[in-house]
């Protein structure tokens, strides 16, 4: 197969510190360029991963050897350039959350699928192994029936200048944090969850700063999440069952050389399981790749929908 060419759009902290590094230690993949709207910020990056520099998202977007966008701009920005990327044929690779609203999913989508080419949302976690293991405990019956799901997901405030203070531009708790929450319990209920109640809390801010939510799937089995950034952090999730529970420790956020600590309790008994360290943000752009060359494109609209059916329900019920 030929180098999937990858250009970055935009400086952004979660790009150097994370997803760039994996791009670049991915044979298959080649960065070719990063565009920022400053000079400074471009050239800098470029320094420092050895690529082009780029003034502007519409110039990066124009060049003819590049054929993946790696796009980590506030939500509020995601429309405008998600469709001018799709309509240069440029595949894409986006960060959570895709989509202000459902609406705004299903057009993105829709063009995605009209142009033929791949967007994914970067939920790098799931493609961390400890989610499989979890779900291989759960399969040797450890825990008995699953009778509910929680998950936690917050983190204490932000610099007050952070895009996600700025309603425009996609802030808030609920498409920064609850996204994880909401994302986690489709891997363990399945994709026919709804929310069947939400609160989200502004205090008096133009974001939602904090909330929470019931959801419930066809067969009876539910979730609460939980999530904010005016919180101590916690970044968790655990399984309940009828004969033991399950908890994920570090369930969002394992940095690259960090072993996540699984702990199953059972009647009188507690075990500790460390997993091994893993590159998740690796992990997902090899599925990325593995979609563009399996033509693979269905599965991951289906996920963007569902993920962002049930963010607009959970606000939705919020109101
Ligand atoms: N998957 C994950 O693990 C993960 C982790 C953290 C964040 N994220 C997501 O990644 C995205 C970026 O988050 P971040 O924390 O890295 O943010 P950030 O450092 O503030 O980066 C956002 C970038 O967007 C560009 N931008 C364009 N217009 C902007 C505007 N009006 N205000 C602010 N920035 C603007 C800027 O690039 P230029 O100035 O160079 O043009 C900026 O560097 C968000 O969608 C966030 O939810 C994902």
């Amino acid at each position: 197969m030929n180098k999937l060419r990858i250009g970055v759009l935009g400086c952004a902290s979660i790009a150097k510190r994370s997803v760039i590094p994996a791009i670049k230690s991915i044979a298959e993949f080649e960065l070719v360029a990063i565009a920022s709207r400053t000079k400074e910020k471009a050239e800098d990056f470029a320094l420092e991963f050895g690529c082009d520099a780029v003034v502007g998202y519409q110039e990066l977007i124009d060049r003819k050897d590049i054929d993946v966008i790696y796009m980590p701009l506030p939500t509020g920005l995601h429309e405008e350039w998600v469709v001018k990327a799709l309509e240069a044929g440029k595949h894409i690779h986006i960060e959570k959350s895709l989509a202000m609203n459902y609406d705004s999913a299903k057009r993105m989508v829709e063009l995605a699928r009209e142009k033929g080419l791949l967007i994914m949302e970067n939920f790098m976690f799931i493609y961390h192994q400890q989610h499989q293991f979890v779900k291989g405990l759960i399969a040797q019956g450890e825990i008995g029936e699953v009778r509910c799901f929680r998950s936690s997901f917050g983190f204490p405030p932000l610099d007050n200048d952070n895009f996600r203070y700025n309603a425009a531009l996609g802030g808030g708790a609920l498409l920064d944090a609850a996204a994880y929450t909401v994302r986690v319990s489709q891997l363990f209920l399945g994709n026919d969850i709804k929310v069947e109640a939400a609160t989200l809390n502004t205090m008096n801010t133009e974001v939602d700063l904090f909330g929470g939510a019931y959801l419930k799937a066809p067969d009876g089995m539910f979730a609460e999440v939980a999530f904010g950034f005016d919180n101590f952090y916690q970044c968790n999730y655990e399984i309940w069952g009828s004969k033991g529970k399950i908890i994920v420790h570090r369930a969002f956020t394992p940095g690259i050389a960090f072993k996540p600590k699984i702990t199953l309790e059972q009647q009188g008994d507690n075990i500790n399981y460390e997993i091994g360290a893993e590159n998740h943000f690796v992990n997902i752009l090899n599925e990325f790749k593995r979609c563009v060359i399996e033509n693979d494109f269905e599965s991951k609209y289906e996920e963007i929908l569902n993920q962002s059916r049930l963010l607009q329900e959970l606000k939705d019920k919020a109101q």
